[in-house]
């Protein structure tokens, strides 16, 4: 007769077992779920999509009656919790998910803590003449309904929290269904900063268990006055058209141009470490390069000996039929192909175990040189693969990235000296971020200036988005006063 153990006993005996051999029982692998983390319950998470959205109205009440000093103070308490518990998050993160990597992980949850803006983002216009004067002052929403990606989980809920919280809302999260625990594991440490400021416990909220039809009921919700979706082409699409005012971040496939006038040693370097980071996970990392003939060697070689391994036109032909799984469309029909889930975010090693080659745990990208129609230069792969196409010369470089990038007008990298060069790549790609001559995240602000998020709002405009991008502007008139000069 079959005895179905489930998990918990199966866990039992091999710790009675264990004891027995060792006399020590071994060690407790960390338990999460959507509702809580190592026997610990996670504050603000329900079980309901309806108690999650009364719980952030009753949030967005607290904070509408807080000073701008008091908001600041819970801000930078998510800072400083954010700082120390980064590298549960990021071990938590890569658990769950199994993309990415915990160094990176960790180092992005830093970043989220130093180059979040918080109240300062938010500043009032003003207006004087003849009549008067005229002031216009960013408000918030209300309460904000934010879906968030499995590729950079407790990031986004961290980073949207600090914006959408300096701006004076109330935020309920759906997040990715792949991503709770660590989601939710961010969504709790905020409503404990907020507890530790002396604000409500609750300040933030989300649910235990998201789906579509969870976040189906935060689109319809009446209190919900504004969506802010960062995630894959099919949930952003959901959002926008929801009917409500929505901020969408979505896909993108960012191409890199390498010109002969620029530091080919440096660029073969800034382009593996921008396209490793987290293993390719954050959508503005490079994804295909448009490599000058004349130095493409060059370049291939100061990518190896920053840990690039170049696979043959065989082998990442190879590849392409694991990375890339075809899918039908239930409804139409239609046979399309898809990013392998099982290779998103992976090892660079892992995925070359896949095609029967073996390397050492300095190799971090695999390279190729490949045809402009290959699968690896139009597909978004969001992982340690990168094709490099020759090209002839700049109008060619041009025309091609442009096409490869496909209208998402999302990112874009290039690599030159040359000015004219640099703008005209610029001017025709328009795309939210346009990195020169450094690797891809200096566009997020790590190694570059400027602020950060993990929110890239380029089909609905807001862009880099920041605290001010969850506001609506009010306007208040004074007639006939307050000019002093
Ligand atoms: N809440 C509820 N459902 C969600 C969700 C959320 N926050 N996010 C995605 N889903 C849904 C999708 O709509 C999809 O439903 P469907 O199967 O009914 O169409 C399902 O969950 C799986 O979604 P998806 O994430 O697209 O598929 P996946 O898990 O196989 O793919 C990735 C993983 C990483 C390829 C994909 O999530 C992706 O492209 N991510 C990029 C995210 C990103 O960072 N974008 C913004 C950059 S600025």
């Amino acid at each position: 007769m079959a005895i179905n153990w489930t998990d918990a006993q199966i866990e039992e005996i091999v710790a009675s077992v264990m004891k027995g051999l060792t006399g020590e029982a071994p060690k407790a692998k960390p338990q999460y779920c959507g509702a809580g983390y190592n026997g610990k319950k996670y504050i603000g998470v329900y079980e309901d999509m309806n108690d999650a959205i009364d719980a952030a109205e009753a949030g967005y009440r607290a904070i509408r009656a807080m000073s701008l000093e008091e908001r600041e103070k819970v801000i930078n308490i998510i800072r400083d919790l954010c700082r120390k518990e980064a590298p549960t998050m990021a071990s938590l993160g890569v658990d769950e998910t199994k993309m990415g990597r915990v160094d990176h992980k960790t180092a992005k949850h830093i970043l989220v803590a130093d180059k979040t803006p918080g109240t300062s983002d938010i500043v009032a216009d003003v207006k004087t003449g003849d009549y008067g004067l005229t002031l216009t002052e960013m408000a918030p929403f209300g309460v904000v309904g934010s879906i968030t990606p499995s590729t950079n989980p407790s990031e986004t809920v961290i980073c949207n929290s600090i914006g959408m919280i300096a701006a004076g809302n109330g935020v309920v999260f759906n997040p990715h269904p792949n991503a709770i625990a660590t989601s939710n594991y961010a969504v709790d440490l905020i409503n404990r900063a907020s507890a530790m400021a002396g604000g409500p416990s609750v300040l933030v909220s989300s649910v235990v268990k998201p789906t579509l039809d969870t976040a189906s009921i935060m689109y319809k919700d009446p209190r919900i006055r504004l969506l802010v979706c960062t995630g894959g082409p099919g949930v952003v699409k959901s959002v926008l058209s929801s009917g409500k005012k929505a901020i969408g971040a979505g896909a993108g496939n960012p191409p890199v141009i390498v010109d002969d006038t620029a530091d080919i040693k440096k660029a073969g370097k800034d382009i593996i470490d921008g396209c490793t980071f987290d293993n390719n996970l954050p959508c503005i990392a490079e994804k295909e390069v448009f490599a000058f003939a004349n130095i493409a060697d060059e370049l291939i070689d100061a990518m190896k000996a920053n840990g690039a391994y170049l696979i043959s036109s065989q082998d990442a032909d190879k590849l392409a039929k694991i990375v890339l799984v075809e899918k039908t469309n239930p409804k139409t029909g239609i046979k399309s192909k898809i990013v392998n889930r099982d290779c998103v975010g992976r090892d660079a090693k892992v995925l070359l175990e896949k095609i029967g080659i073996y390397v050492g745990n300095d190799i971090r990208c695999i390279i190729c040189e490949t045809s402009f129609e290959h699968e690896f230069v139009q597909e978004e792969l969001m992982m340690p693969i990168l094709p490099i196409v020759r090209v002839k010369n700049i109008d060619e470089a041009i025309s091609l990235a442009v096409k490869a990038e496909h209208g998402n007008r999302h990112t874009a990298h290039m690599h030159s000296k040359n000015i004219d060069n640099l703008t005209r790549f610029a001017r025709a790609v328009e795309t939210t971020i346009f990195v020169k001559n450094a690797p891809s995240y200096a566009g997020i602000g790590f190694g570059g200036e400027g602020h950060t998020t993990f929110t890239i709002a380029g089909p609905t405009g807001e862009g880099i988005t920041s605290a001010r991008s969850f506001t609506r502007k009010r306007r208040c008139v004074l007639s006939e006063s307050f000019r002093i000069i």
